[in-house]
């Protein structure tokens, strides 16, 4: 086996038949800086996005957003014809302003019309995963869920997600469609989603947490998390992916990055074996930074 096969992290079949290898790839970091417009070296963008099959990497999320329209537009030019089983995960529900800049737009109208555009960005007739970015506080949420239901029985989405939600949010939307997958910011020392992340554990739902390689102060020279990586002879990211995978079964970390090397070493955390000390001593000094932040 390659040195490099996200296939270790083990699977999880999204929505219950789509079946992904658990350590994806985020592809929020393909664009430019602030995540708007073309990114500084495209060259090495697109082969960071050709690289992804080739380390055993089947699930991909993008966003409208991302670019905005940047990163869907990469990955068809990398990826299209996609090969089968490769999972592209989209999101809608976010305008773009400028640089860095991200409001919410929940109009029933819009989301439809985003996820045409998305269809037709990324080459496809059905969109594997459609995710609503954020929930508009300006809409009525159940006018929301309505249109994620009609866009699922229209078969334009074949499942359906949510990001950044509550416990709460995920109950009033399951009344409405089949939850498949939340995306939650989530990492070692950023613990706000702990009931977020039991609940779909409980209720068989991917948890995709983004940004999961951050470990704050937790990397610092001499910290437990630089010692297991200097025992493991791994970096710390390394080790914060592998915390992050070890702790849930639903989990689906989407590292991003811009560059191949990066990404390889991104693949290659899933050689390393946390034992169940590391990972309880590394749990118990996350949400104590957590506590404490
Ligand atoms: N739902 C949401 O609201 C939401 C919000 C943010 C992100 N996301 C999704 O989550 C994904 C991941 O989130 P994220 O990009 O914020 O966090 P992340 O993947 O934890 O970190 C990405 C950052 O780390 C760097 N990096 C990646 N691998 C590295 C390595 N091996 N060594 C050194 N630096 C490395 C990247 O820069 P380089 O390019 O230089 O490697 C980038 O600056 C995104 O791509 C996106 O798909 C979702």
């Amino acid at each position: 086996m390659s040195d490099y096969n996200a296939a270790k992290s083990g699977t999880f079949k999204i929505g219950g038949d789509m079946e992904v290898n658990r350590l994806g790839f985020g592809a929020m970091r393909v664009t430019g800086d602030g995540i708007w417009g073309n990114p500084a070296d495209r060259d090495e963008s697109i082969r960071t996005l050709k690289r992804l099959p080739e380390l055993g990497i089947n699930f991909i999320d993008t966003a409208d957003s991302y670019g905005p329209d940047v990163s869907e537009w990469l990955i068809k030019e990398a990826l299209y014809p996609y090969k089968k089983g490769l999972v592209v995960a989209t999101k809608g529900g976010l305008t773009r302003h400028g640089p860095n800049i991200w409001l919410p737009l929940g109009r029933p109208e819009y989301l439809i019309q985003q996820v045409h555009k998305s269809l037709r960005n990324l080459g496809v007739e059905q969109i594997d995963l459609w995710q609503l970015h954020r929930i508009d506080p300006k809409v009525p949420a159940k006018e929301q869920f309505d249109t994620i239901k009609s866009l699922l029985d229209s078969g334009l989405i074949r499942h359906a997600g949510l990001s950044e939600v509550s416990v709460a949010d995920i109950e009033a939307a399951s009344k409405v469609f089949k939850v498949a997958t939340i995306q939650n910011r989530y990492n070692l020392v950023d613990r706000t989603s702990e009931d977020v992340l039991d609940y779909c554990a409980k209720h068989n739902i991917g948890f995709i947490p983004w940004y999961p390689l951050a470990a704050g102060d937790l990397a610092k020279p001499g910290s437990l998390l630089d010692t297991i990586a200097r025992k493991h002879n791994a970096a710390p990211s390394q080790i914060a992916l592998d915390w992050v995978l070890k702790r849930s079964p639903v989990m689906l970390p989407i590292p991003g990055t811009s560059k191949v090397k990066h990404l390889e070493e991104n693949v290659a955390a899933v050689n390393i074996t946390l034992s169940d000390d590391e990972f309880a001593a590394l749990d118990a000094e996350g949400r104590k930074l957590f506590k404490a932040a």
